[in-house]
């Protein structure tokens, strides 16, 4: 307990600073400003000169509760372009547009918000959203680089329809999930960003082998722990690469996906994807077989004939050859979901795989598919085994990502 609670006081709401930037996404910000004061968010809005162009001082100040001021001549007396970002305990910038990544990559300070982005001790989250050919830019990259390593966080932008009638990367993701990104951030407070400038991989969700145009052969992976482990690893700084197979679920901010139907679909994506990963988290549930023909019409039944079993072929196994590449410097990370003698089984599987961990869960009716909690053992080829007590799927991909970055060193 600390000395406030003690007192009988309440804990103070975490103070968020929202820069924003002149883009057309500034219409979005104004969903995200509201996920954050309906959720105790104690929020003050900074933006740009440009930004009041798409949207106007009179919503951020109704919907912040608070001025918006975007000059360090207001209230001059309170010293607005140290103290806003000395205060924060989280400065988000949505949208952050290539003007703005470039002044903060320079150290500009022409207004409240770059102040601000110079004075902030807490973690920064840059949102970019601009045209495909903006964002691709040598100097956008470089500025991004730059602002990474200096410890920012900055998301990769979706791809989907942009301003106009084009389409590419540069878009602004999902409020809601940039709400998620900024929550996780938040709780982690100034933890370091112990995977800036890695590149993961993880795959996550359930592979379908086809038998006929409209049957396939599958399993109850909802993807929901390959998805924590991608939005946990974004949120610690690294770029994620996220294999996902028919998993139905919203893409955390910030996360390349890269769709996936079979385990061969699967295989290529991953073999490709992994070849400059600094770590590979196999979460798929892969199947271990598929039909040995696939039928191009429908099958149909036929009167007074049993149907025609099944002919099935092993898939590859991916883990096992990501595994067996033994890429120096390299960590592969395996899932095992077993029934019975969940442990004994699980250390037979690290050795036979030859992966750095495997994550062993009890996996059954009722457990862990679709579940939004999970239990598990990290077994590690040092034969450590790190036990991860029931709770959020989140909790678990952190103790992996833990105990992966203490292996990259
Ligand atoms: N896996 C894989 N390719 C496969 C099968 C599994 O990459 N063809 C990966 C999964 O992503 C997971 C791990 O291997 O990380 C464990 O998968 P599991 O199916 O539990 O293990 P199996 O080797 O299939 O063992 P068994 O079926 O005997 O339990």
């Amino acid at each position: 307990m600390d000395e406030r609670e003690q007192s009988g006081q309440a804990q103070a709401a975490p103070s968020v600073v929202l820069g924003v930037s002149g883009g057309i996404a500034a219409y979005k910000a104004c969903e995200l400003l509201r996920r954050f004061t309906e959720s105790g968010h104690d929020v003050r809005v900074v933006p740009t000169a440009a930004a009041l162009h798409f949207v106007g001082e009179a919503t951020w100040a109704a919907l912040s509760g608070k001025p918006a001021t975007t000059e360090v001549w207001e209230s001059v007396h309170e010293v607005p372009h140290v103290r806003i970002g000395q205060q924060a305990d989280l400065v988000v910038v949505a949208p952050a547009t290539a003007d703005l990544l470039a002044q903060a990559a320079h150290g500009l300070a022409h207004d409240l918000l770059t102040n601000t982005l110079l004075t902030a001790r807490c973690p920064v989250v840059y949102v970019p959203a601009m045209h495909t050919e903006m964002w691709e830019n040598p100097a956008t990259q470089e500025n991004v680089a730059t602002l990474r390593r200096r410890g920012a966080l900055v998301l990769e932008p979706a791809v989907g329809r942009l301003t106009g009638a084009d389409t590419g990367k540069g878009r602004f993701p999902d409020p809601a999930e940039i709400f998620a990104f900024c929550r996780t951030v938040l709780a982690r407070g100034t933890a370091v960003q112990d995977l800036a400038g890695r590149h993961v991989v993880v795959s996550a969700g359930g592979t379908r082998e086809p038998l006929d145009p409209v049957r396939f052969l599958g399993n109850r992976s909802s993807g929901r722990q390959g998805y924590a482990l991608a939005a946990t690893a974004a949120a610690r700084g690294a770029r994620v690469t996220l294999l996902a197979a028919n998993a139905d679920l919203p893409v955390p901010a910030g996360v390349e996906v890269r769709p996936v139907g079979t385990a061969v679909q699967l295989r290529e994506a991953a073999l490709a994807a992994a070849a400059d990963a600094d770590a590979v988290v196999m979460a798929a549930a892969v199947a271990d077989f598929r039909p040995a023909t696939y039928a191009t019409g429908k099958i149909k039944k036929r009167e007074g004939q049993e149907p025609e079993p099944v002919a099935l072929v092993r898939n590859p196994d991916v883990l096992a050859e990501l595994a067996a590449e033994r890429r120096p410097g390299r960590v592969v990370v395996g899932f095992a979901a077993e029934t019975d003698d969940v442990l004994a089984n699980g250390r037979a599987k690290l050795r036979r795989k030859g992966c750095d961990l495997l994550v062993v869960n009890e996996v059954g009716a009722e457990k862990t598919f679709g579940a939004t909690e999970n239990e598990a053992v990290i077994l590690a080829t040092d034969g450590t085994e790190t036990p991860v007590p029931h709770g959020p799927k989140e909790a678990l991909a952190d103790r992996v990502w833990d105990l992966v970055a203490a292996r990259l060193g």
